[in-house]
């Protein structure tokens, strides 16, 4: 059951950046589904894809035949953030400003992007999540000043774990106030089962573990990700190898395909606890 935690007091809408320092550690993946199971809620939410040079959330959400204005249309001026924003045709409450094509020729949009964010907050959304490309890139520092918190994506892997310190370290440096972890790709998915013992062996400490066996394991624990990177932990999404064909389709956690999945449980947990719920770290709902 969901118990509601005291609410912090934010301006309306909630407005996070989704990011680290690393590609493929499924920031767009995570944006685009914690936007869908917001939306399953009630929730109006906003997408920005800040990919000014490889844009996917229109392929995510179903969207590519639709999305014909990017952000690179409305940071040059030509058409206001309103014009670019797309309703997602699976949940109309799920909303997306597109990234852009790449294009050598173009200015670097960074400057432009606190006035776009400005003036998409003043649509009426409950949430916006500004979704980043990976690498230190400029878009990151100037979005950073703009949000009331950066949700860091990281896998349990040592070289995305790195990269997250450091995307971690680059937002608070330009005044992000808040920071959280979500764990991605997490490769346990037997963690989600209610199962007391299941659930004690991904958290086990490093100590605990006899010589032979932590010299023959490589991986990192959740406890160790958690620890190394010192953020308050929001949620732990475990990898799914369905999500493969389903992304190739266009899917969400929406769709029956996804809809049962540990990955779209662990979206529901996260979207719970930004509405301000308390649910247990692996609820199997
Ligand atoms: N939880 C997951 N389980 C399985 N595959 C995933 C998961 N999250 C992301 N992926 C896959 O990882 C790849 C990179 O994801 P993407 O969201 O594009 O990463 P990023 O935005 O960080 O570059 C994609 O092929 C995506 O389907
Ligand atoms: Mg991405």
């Amino acid at each position: 059951m969901e118990q509601r935690s005291a609410a912090p007091v934010f301006a309306q809408p909630e407005i996070r950046l989704i990011t680290s320092a690393k590609g493929g550690v499924g920031k767009s993946t995570v944006c685009a589904n914690l936007g869908a199971a917001l939306a399953l809620r009630g929730k109006r939410v906003l997408l920005v894809d800040c990919d000014v040079a490889n844009r996917c959330l229109d392929l995510m959400l179903g969207l590519q035949d639709r999305a014909i204005f990017g952000i690179r249309d409305i940071m040059s001026g030509d058409i206001s953030a309103a014009d670019a924003v797309y309703a997602c045709p699976a949940l109309p409450n799920l909303h997306l400003i597109p990234g852009s094509r790449f294009d050598e020729e173009a200015p670097d949009p960074a400057q432009a992007l606190p006035a776009l964010i400005k003036e998409a907050a003043l649509g009426d959304y409950d949430h916006i999540f500004i979704d980043t490309p990976g690498g230190m890139h400029s878009i990151l520092a100037a979005a950073a000043g703009c949000v009331s918190e950066a949700l860091i994506v990281s896998s349990a892997q040592t070289t995305a774990i790195r990269s997250a310190q450091a995307a971690a370290a680059l937002v608070a440096q330009h005044g992000t106030p808040s920071q959280r972890l979500i764990i991605n790709q997490f490769m346990a998915a037997d963690a989600f089962m209610p199962r007391h013992a299941k659930r004690r062996s991904i958290l086990r400490f490093p100590d605990r573990r006899s010589p032979k066996k932590r010299q023959n394991d490589a991986s990192v624990t959740l406890v160790e990700t958690v620890d190394t990177l010192g953020l308050s932990l929001l949620g732990v999404i475990p990898f799914d190898a369905s999500l493969w064909d389903a992304q190739n389709k266009g899917l969400l956690l929406c769709d029956p395909a996804l809809a049962d999945t540990f990955f779209a449980k662990a979206h529901r947990n996260i979207a719970a606890r930004l509405c301000h719920f308390s649910v247990p770290l692996f609820a199997d709902r």
